[in-house]
């Protein structure tokens, strides 16, 4: 068990939000920094959303049958021992104990762990980690959850190395809790493996990724994967369907790249394509072998294609498939 109590999360976006959420619903004392009032904006209405969307999962988790069903939430109880009243108690109990803070030293002041989940920009949160240094007690672990900055390009301005990792996090975590606790070299040991429990603590399945590794594990797999599928028929090689069908009949799984992109929605898919692809590392050295031939303009300029007729994925009735 780590020691952690006091979690203070620095960011109320999207994942922030999430995360403080669900740190609250398992019991930790949680408190949100913000930067200002207008971000108290922001950010409120993501909680208010929030609670309701536990709500709405808890009474579909009812309807499950078993802990692999879709309607099943395991960030938020074990199958076994689930109890409808007791979760909402719980769900209720976070709204109304997460705590908004706009000044830093103050929330961080007895902090057991901060979590960074601020705006990817590499120059911001370099600012907020020195900012930040000073105003955390010796005692107080820190860690990142961004998706494509590694944690490395941080510890020079955390002022404490050995204490420092990565907490990533996958969004909608009530539902997709995986956390994957990634090590940068000066981290020490005995973090990482606090960490590691937290991440059980807040009914996360942590993952350990023992050295740096840009994408993690999640995407270090998933991005090829995607980029592969999309070249194929950004290049004429095949379509949709049958590339979704060689996958899903010759290995077992149960979608193909282009049913993730519809889920995903095409819009964020085009900005993973813009993002990804410029990310040292996210591919392995073996791969990036074997993919140096591919036609990231031309993966663009399909997606672009549906997105422009407005075939932006499920959500909007129609993507690569028509639903
Ligand atoms: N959205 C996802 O699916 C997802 C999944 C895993 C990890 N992440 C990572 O989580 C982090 C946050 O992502 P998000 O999707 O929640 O972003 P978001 O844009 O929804 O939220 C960013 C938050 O950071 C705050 N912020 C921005 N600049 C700031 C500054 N200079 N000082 C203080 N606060 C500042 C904003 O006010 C906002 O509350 C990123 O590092 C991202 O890579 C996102």
């Amino acid at each position: 068990m780590s020691s952690i109590k006091k979690v203070v999360v620095a960011g109320g976006g999207v994942l922030g939000s999430q995360i403080a959420f669900q740190a609250a619903y398992c019991g930790f004392d949680v408190t949100i920094w913000l930067r200002s009032e207008s971000s108290i904006g922001r950010t409120q209405p993501k909680l208010d959303k929030l609670k309701t969307t536990y709500f709405d999962a808890i009474e579909g988790m009812k309807a499950a049958k078993s802990p692999v069903d879709p309607n099943w939430c395991r960030g938020i109880a074990e199958f076994d021992a689930f109890d409808a009243e007791e979760c909402k108690a719980k769900a209720e109990a976070a709204y109304s104990n997460l705590k908004l803070e706009l000044d830093l030293a103050k929330a961080v002041g007895d902090a057991d762990l901060v979590i960074e989940s601020m705006a990817e920009v590499q120059e911001e949160k370099t600012a907020f980690f020195t900012k930040l240094a000073p105003l955390m007690p010796e005692k107080t672990l820190l860690v990142t959850n961004s998706s494509s900055l590694l944690p490395s390009s941080f510890t020079k301005v955390t002022g404490r190395p050995g204490k420092y990792l990565a907490l990533h996090f996958a969004n909608s975590i009530w539902k997709q809790n995986i956390a994957e606790v990634m090590a940068q070299a000066e981290t020490a040991q005995e973090s990482f493996d606090a960490v590691m429990d937290f991440a059980q603590e807040i009914r996360m399945i942590p993952l350990p990724v023992n050295k740096e590794k840009a994408g993690y594990l999640l995407n270090s797999l998933l991005i090829p994967f995607l980029f592969s599928g999309l070249d194929l028929v950004a290049n004429g090689v095949s379509d949709p369907e049958s590339v979704d069908k060689a996958w899903k009949l010759g290995t077992g799984a149960p979608r193909g790249p282009f049913e993730i992109f519809d889920v995903v929605g095409l819009t964020t898919a085009y900005n993973i394509v813009e993002k990804y692809q410029k990310v040292p590392g996210i591919i392995n050295p073996l791969l990036k072998k074997m993919m140096l031939p591919y036609n990231f303009k031309a993966q663009k300029a399909l997606l672009k294609k549906y997105i422009d007729a407005g075939k932006l994925g499920r959500a909007s009735g129609e993507g690569f498939y028509k639903y």
